[in-house]
């Protein structure tokens, strides 16, 4: 992974913002890095500042280490303060320009969105969601899904979305993990001109999530769906009929804002919590200045909502920010390969946030797709997800950007909630392949394994060592986990990211990705653990060891080593029925690139799988030390498989 920095030095090109880009941005100089390294809980209270607070907090911080709490006594209401505060100067701005993939259009002005919420709330005061209730949300990208969000903050209950491509296994563990009331869903979707059918997948789910009772299904494809009386409503029928007020709830800064399930290192995946005024004020000020939002800025972020960029920064962010924030349903080669670009010159985009793999692909598709398009509009590209390598880097600056964009590569975590390390695109001297620095405010180290900071040019983990507003507050349901996943390895002073960093003599941070057992595929996090135990609920499998492998378009892919059981035989038709089942248990996107089967796995004499042996196997690099094993031979023996 030192790759990147040896990149670097073969790329050693710095990009100082441009000038007209530099005089009109949020920020061009380090005064705001003064001032938060002078006092950062004033600085964030003067983000805080700028929301609408029915109560006004009276301490900024209470930090009980691990616990934090900001804004404390504070009482807001987040869809108040992302529609209601701009409907005197923006009543008629679009909130949400929407495309299908088919290539309709819909525009929600701020005006519209808050009549939506309005009333979605109501149906679901109707169903009898309280403050504090959990409400699922399994949607695809359709603007139900911002409202259904915004419909829950308004009345106080918390949002788990659960991402629309994850398997009925998927969204049932998250009904039962957080014991949801309602679920929102679709009757299907569009995906690369097929039809995805969701309620099917639903329907399988809610056999076993007891704590659902109702069902909206919002129709969108107009496919056959099972309707279950009593339980199942369609969207449209129950939007006619409620009221188009709502009253928002007084929250407290403390009070749940939604769950978000990400992969760990260990076990199921975790419902990482976010709260209410902390998190508002971390997006709505990172969206501000790191994508130096103005007013008449179309901006599109092209995560889909189901993870964490989506939350933060299609609904939450831009949304506080009363800015205009576009959202695609589709794949970005239907009908061609242009599609993106086609969409940015149709509605004249301006900040575009994408992640590495995308532009990797772009880049492999060819300059001739972008060249197509009249892409003028834009003055600022983003990036997330992934280290980016210097040369996709350059060519999204050259080919999308033509060298007049700065290109923000931005570093956060489910976790974090909003972006900890990052350009501010008027000030920042951009270096390609580098997040550059923290964010003014976030205190960030690179530290060795007894948690000292390692001299520049050297790898360590990366941790963050002050409490940020938008910090998750814990892992739903598990307090114990969140102490250990996150705060034990340097005895609770700081917050262990996961992620392995070095720091150049500038003081710049260069991200070295996972190191732990999570793999990073796509800018999607999957862990190894979690394909492992999908593979050996297939009756074939005794045993899996799943590990990543560098992949030029993905970043990392997964291979899975698999020993079967008595009686079973390796062979192509097996390798495709064990896929087909971590698509089932997880979804396509946990699906192994590479299958290989094995008598054995590398294991040491107390029975601990090597991992570190079958990294080397599936990169083909040579093997390291291999004594340690109880059976030196299986190495041979997997290799003869590859
Ligand atoms: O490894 C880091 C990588 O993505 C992880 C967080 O994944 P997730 O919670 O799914 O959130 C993704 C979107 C925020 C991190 O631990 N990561 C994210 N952004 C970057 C990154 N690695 C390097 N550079 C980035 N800009």
């Amino acid at each position: 992974m030192s790759e990147t920095i040896d990149a670097f030095l073969k790329e050693n090109r710095t990009f100082p913002p441009p000038t007209e880009f530099a005089k009109q941005a949020w920020v061009n100089n380090d005064d705001p890095y003064k001032r938060a390294e002078d006092n950062y809980e004033k600085f964030w209270e003067g983000f805080a500042s700028e929301l609408h607070w029915f109560k006004k907090w009276s301490k900024a911080l209470e930090w009980k280490p691990p616990h934090a709490k900001w804004f404390v006594g504070g009482k807001l209401n987040i869809s108040y303060n992302c529609l209601d505060r701009h409907l005197s100067a923006h009543k008629n701005k679009a909130a949400l320009i929407w495309e299908g993939e088919p290539g309709e259009t819909r525009t929600l002005t701020y005006y519209d969105l808050y009549r939506e919420v309005n009333k979605f709330a109501n149906v679901l005061k109707k169903f009898g969601v309280k403050r504090g209730d959990r409400v699922s949300i399994y949607l695809p990208m359709i603007p139900e899904l911002p409202i259904a969000m915004l419909a829950c903050t308004r009345i106080g209950a918390t949002h788990s979305v659960v991402f629309s491509a994850f398997s009925a296994q998927a969204l049932r563990d998250r009904n039962q993990d957080s014991q949801a009331k309602v679920l929102i869903t679709a009757d299907g979707y569009y995906r690369s001109g097929n039809v995805e059918k969701l309620k099917e997948r639903a329907d399988l789910a809610l056999k076993e999530s007891p704590s659902v009772k109702q069902v909206v299904i919002v129709k969108r494809m107009g496919n056959a769906v099972t309707m279950e009386s009593g339980r199942d409503h369609w969207w449209h029928e129950l939007m006619q009929e409620a009221d188009d007020y709502c009253k928002p709830e007084e929250m407290d800064s403390e009070d749940p804002l939604y769950i978000l399930y990400t992969s760990g290192s260990t076990g199921k995946p975790k419902g990482v919590l976010h709260t209410t005024g902390g998190y508002l004020t971390g997006v709505y000020a990172t969206n501000k200045w790191v994508f130096d939002i103005k007013d008449n800025d179309t901006y599109w972020c092209t995560a889909d909502i189901g993870w964490v960029t989506g939350h933060s920064y299609i609904v939450y962010g831009p949304l506080a920010n009363g800015a205009t924030s576009l959202m695609y349903e589709g794949s970005p080669d239907y009908p061609q390969k242009d599609r993106f670009w086609a969409i940015i010159e149709k509605h004249n985009v301006n900040i575009f946030y994408t992640a590495p793999t995308a532009i990797r692909t772009f880049m492999k598709w060819g300059a001739q797709w972008p060249e197509k398009r009249d892409m003028s509009s834009l003055r600022l590209l983003g990036s997330v997800g992934e280290p980016i390598n210097p040369e996709a880097w350059i060519w999204y600056h050259e080919t999308i950007g033509k060298g007049r964009c700065p290109v923000v590569d931005t570093w956060w975590q489910t976790e974090t909630g909003s972006i900890l390390i990052t350009p501010l695109p008027g000030h920042t001297i951009l270096k390609p392949g580098s997040a550059t620095k923290p964010f003014p405010g976030i205190a960030a180290m690179v530290v060795d394994e007894h948690g000292k900071e390692v001299p520049p040019g050297t790898g360590g983990y990366l941790v963050i060592t002050k409490p940020w507003p938008s910090m998750l507050r814990t892992i739903y349901g598990d307090p114990d986990r969140y102490v250990k996943q996150y705060w034990n390895k340097f005895g609770g002073k700081f917050y262990f990211t996961g992620d392995g960093a070095k720091r150049d003599k500038d003081g710049y941070f260069w991200l070295l990705g996972r190191i732990d057992d999570v793999i990073n595929v796509s800018g999607h996090r999957i862990s190894t653990m979690e394909v492992e135990s999908a593979l050996v609920e297939h009756d074939a499998v005794a045993e899996a060891a799943v590990v990543g492998k560098n992949h030029e378009i993905k970043g990392q892919a997964i291979v899975a080593f698999v020993t079967l059981g008595d009686g079973y035989k390796p062979s192509d038709q097996l390798k495709e029925g064990l896929r087909e089942k971590v698509k089932e248990v997880i979804g396509p996107i946990a699906k192994p690139d590479a299958i290989i089967f094995s008598d054995d796995l590398p294991k040491t004499r107390s029975g601990k799988i090597m991992r570190r042996i079958l990294q080397d196997l599936a990169e083909g690099r040579p093997v390291g030390d291999t004594t340690t094993l109880r059976d030196p031979g299986v190495v041979e023996r997997i290799k003869q498989q590859l």
